[in-house]
């Protein structure tokens, strides 16, 4: 029989399956221990659990580069550490980074406030404007940073055309695929070096870690490892064990988001109090023709404005009985968060209301609770604002 490569729920469930042998334990144990005895006189490797090479925290790593079809992963403490040590992995003090304008606050707030001060220049370029991007390249840039597709617009860059330009220069090209995860788009396969994910989200996918992962080739990956090591960012066994349990269900814990946000967009965008849906999968999205082409579907995020602003964004709020207002996203469970508040309350209202965020804009990440369940909700806090 041809060999074929397994599927990512096979490959997220299994790992390597012929490695298993009898009387191995089905569910994994969790190691729960700091560290682990060597032998006197050796210098074999030394196990401890703040160099990553606990068996749990080896475990997640593996199943995650297989998902991503990377060379290595690694996964660390959280999303932030994930992205502050992929790019001290790969930059030095001189060095010149430039970032994608449409990113997380909190990535802009590393790159603004704590790379400068270690003498990394960054500057942010408009995806929309491709001019840009090569007009603000120096002889000192190492990196491009991208997250796509974005928070909380939905906006899906052409990787394609980064890619292109970053292996032109010989500079790296990170990618921040959180909102993806490896079921619907694969960033490695499209001129992407390094994936980060913060895993707090869909990978583990059940609200109850902090945790965040860095994909990509072995020397990149082992260069992430020794600032991990260093600057003390090492993920918990426990919480190694909860996201490996999490990726198991990947698969179809996105298949279920994917339809679920097509349905709810969709039904959203048909209601007289909405002036706008962003959800990459509706015909209406400014990148719906670039989505169909790269990702295998648009999640479980959909934001939202409506016709009467920030007193009615409020008061739908208050009307919600399931969706719960919280931030962060990407468990089984609806949120709901408004950007002016928590991902973008670094900016001015003027700065949100010319990057297409303005006050009232809601932001959902949709669960996998039952749709309709979850458009009753909403009918109520439509029927509210
Ligand atoms: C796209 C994106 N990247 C990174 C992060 C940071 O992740 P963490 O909260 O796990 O540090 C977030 C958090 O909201 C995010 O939305």
């Amino acid at each position: 029989m041809p060999r074929r490569a397994a599927g990512p729920s096979t490959l997220a469930i299994h790992g390597d399956a012929a490695a298993r042998a009898v009387h191995d334990p089905v569910a994994p144990p969790i190691v729960q221990s700091s560290t682990f005895i060597s032998a006197p006189g050796s210098a074999d490797e030394v196990l401890y659990t703040r160099y990553g090479n606990n068996p749990n925290q080896q475990r997640v790593a593996e199943r995650l580069a297989r998902l991503e079809g990377a060379e290595a992963a690694i996964f660390v403490a959280s999303g932030m550490g994930a992205t502050a040590l992929a790019h001290l992995a790969v930059l030095n003090p001189g060095d010149h980074l430039l970032s994608s304008e449409w990113i997380y606050g909190g990535t802009r707030r590393l790159f603004t406030e704590e790379f400068r001060r270690f003498g990394i220049e960054v500057s942010f370029a408009d995806p929309d404007r491709r001019r840009e991007w090569r007009s603000k390249l120096r002889k000192t840039t190492r990196a491009i940073f991208v997250e796509t597709p974005t928070n909380p617009l939905m906006r899906v860059l052409d990787l394609d055309w980064l890619g292109v330009l970053a292996e032109g220069e010989g500079i790296a090209l990170l990618v921040d695929s959180t909102f993806a995860t490896p079921i619907n788009f694969r960033p490695l396969a499209h001129g992407a070096d390094i994936v980060i994910h913060s895993a707090t989200k869909y990978l583990n996918g059940h609200s109850d870690v902090i945790a965040g992962a860095v994909a990509g080739a072995a020397t990149v990956v082992e260069e992430v490892r020794e600032r991990m090591k260093l600057w003390g960012q090492a993920l918990d066994p426990h919480a190694a064990w909860l996201i490996e349990r999490g990726l198991k269900t990947l698969a179809v814990r996105m298949e279920r988001h994917n339809r679920t946000g097509l349905a709810v967009a969709t039904w959203l965008e048909a209601q007289p109090k909405v002036r706008r849906v962003h959800y990459p999968g509706l015909p209406s999205h400014p990148d719906h023709a670039l989505a169909a082409r790269l990702l295998d579907g648009g999640g479980g995020m959909v934001g939202l404005e409506l016709a009467g602003g920030a007193r009615a964004a409020e008061r739908c709020l208050r009307a919600l009985r399931l969706v719960a207002h919280a931030p962060s996203l990407g468990g089984v469970e609806s949120l709901v968060s408004e950007p002016r508040f928590t991902s973008h309350a670094a900016l001015s209202p003027e700065e949100r209301a010319a990057a297409g965020i303005p006050d009232g804009f809601l932001r959902l990440s949709l669960g996998l609770e039952d749709a309709d369940d979850l458009m009753d909700d909403l009918a109520r806090g439509l029927a509210a604002a």
